[in-house]
């Protein structure tokens, strides 16, 4: 299991703003109750250790039927606590010291029977003990048979946790264990990292702000068969979508296609055309603090889509082409007071020259320029070498991961944006 990129510099690809691995200092407290889903836990656990993370692992009695604490134990370097009433070490005084060092606490898989107590209130032993006592964000991922989360019992439990402030994570759809095929499967162990990762991998510096951000190549259809586009493959706008967004920003990614998954926590509109993303970010950009185009946009399309196939001659073939609307150009010279437009200039050759004209051209706010030609730069892999170009400055970042280059981006749009204020 891998969080991201290659496996030897994965736990140096995700750096928070202050260049420290993502989740140094951070309290982890993992509660793990009886579900077959609890061996998943332990890949969750590693990958968090990865991240630097001072992992906590809980476990029910029952849990240790599914998988061994000493799995926990080997992985997180941290006493694995099951029994409140252990002889061995102080639980009951240690679970409310840990309990005020948690950061974050995910409850995962929740059996019905923890859910039940936690919700009315029940602490009978070192889990529910522990999430009772813990002031910082609680998150629930239930894990059960169908007809017993349906149960409206459990149901009534979750919307009372809800009400207390618990993010419950719904069960995705699934075969179970019981050979059944419904809701009730707890979410992969990347998906519960990402909730993970939402509440405490970074600083809400962005928060009370709307960011759009493009991402993706746009597609230009010919005929029904074939469309031209370009090389992009979105990473670099998804990873800007998914900073802003855990650094607590309200985030729409108008994306091209791409073959990432969509992140959980942004509003995702998908578009294919030059056209469709036009609309897409015009019909929205009046209620943003911030625009990032990060969108490898077609400059130019197709002047007919034919509505057959075009079939071949023994000739040659031309297509007449039209151009598109350059939607930064336009968000440019409609810029709202106060709002924050920060282009892309992907170039081969004269890579500042060009990239400070379209900054001027765009009445842009900032460009971050990248050469395609230079090696670790560009579309396909997951590091990019950009310099940041302002009205009054250039900053040339080193080759960072593309998350890393979206924390620095982000990181001198505030810089940017306070000097504005
Ligand atoms: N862009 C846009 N709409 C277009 C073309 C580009 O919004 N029709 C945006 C891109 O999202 C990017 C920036 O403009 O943020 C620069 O794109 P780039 O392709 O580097 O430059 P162009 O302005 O298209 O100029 P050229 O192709 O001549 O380099």
């Amino acid at each position: 299991y891998k969080i991201r990129g290659t496996p030897d510099r994965e736990d140096q690809r995700m750096r928070r703003k202050d260049g420290q691995p993502m989740l140094k200092g951070k309290t982890v407290v993992l509660a793990v109750s009886g579900s077959i889903a609890a061996y998943k836990i332990a890949s969750l656990a590693s990958a968090l250790g990865k991240l630097h993370a001072d992992v906590q692992v809980l476990m029910t009695q029952n849990a240790t039927n599914f998988i061994n604490p000493i799995t926990f134990e080997t992985l997180t370097g941290n006493k694995c606590l099951v029994d409140t009433f252990d002889r061995n070490f102080q639980y009951s005084v240690e679970h409310v010291a840990l309990a005020k060092r948690a950061d974050v606490v995910l409850v995962a898989p929740a059996s019905a029977n923890v859910i039940g107590k936690i919700a009315n209130g029940i602490a009978d032993d070192m889990l529910t003990t522990t999430v009772m006592a813990c002031k910082c964000k609680k998150i629930i991922s239930p894990a059960m048979n169908t007809q017993m989360f349906e149960n409206p019992i459990v149901q009534d439990n979750l919307k009372k946790l809800e009400h207390y402030g618990y993010e419950v994570i719904q069960p995705a759809v699934g075969l179970l264990a019981c050979k059944d095929v419904g809701k009730g499967k707890m979410p992969e162990p990347e998906t519960l990292l990402e909730y993970i990762l939402q509440e405490v991998a970074y600083e809400k510096d962005l928060k009370g702000k709307k960011i759009l951000v493009t991402a993706g190549p746009t597609q230009e259809p010919i005929d029904p068969v074939r469309y031209l586009t370009n090389h992009s493959s979105g990473k670099m706008g998804y990873a800007i979508a998914k900073v802003c967004s855990m650094r607590g920003a309200e985030v729409t990614l108008v994306s091209g296609k791409t073959a990432i998954k969509p992140p959980l926590f942004v509003d995702v509109v998908p578009v294919t055309t030059a056209r469709e993303m036009y609309e897409a970010v015009t019909g929205r950009s009046d209620r943003q603090d911030i625009v990032i185009k990060a969108a490898a946009v077609a400059d130019y399309r197709p002047k007919t889509i034919s509505e057959q196939k075009v079939k071949k001659t023994d000739g040659e073939l031309s297509i007449e082409m039209e151009r598109t609307d350059d939607i930064l150009k336009y968000l440019g010279e409609h810029k709202r007071a106060n709002q924050f437009l920060c282009g892309f200039s992907m170039e081969t050759e004269h890579m500042l020259e060009n990239s400070r004209k379209k900054l001027k051209k765009k009445n842009l706010d900032m460009i971050v320029a990248n050469n395609v030609k230079v090696e670790g730069a560009g579309f396909a892999g997951d590091t990019n070498i950009v310099t940041l170009i302002t009205g009054d400055d250039e900053t040339q970042l080193p080759l960072l991961s593309k998350e890393e280059t979206a924390v620095e981006i982000m990181n001198k749009i505030l810089e940017q944006t306070e000097k504005q204020l």
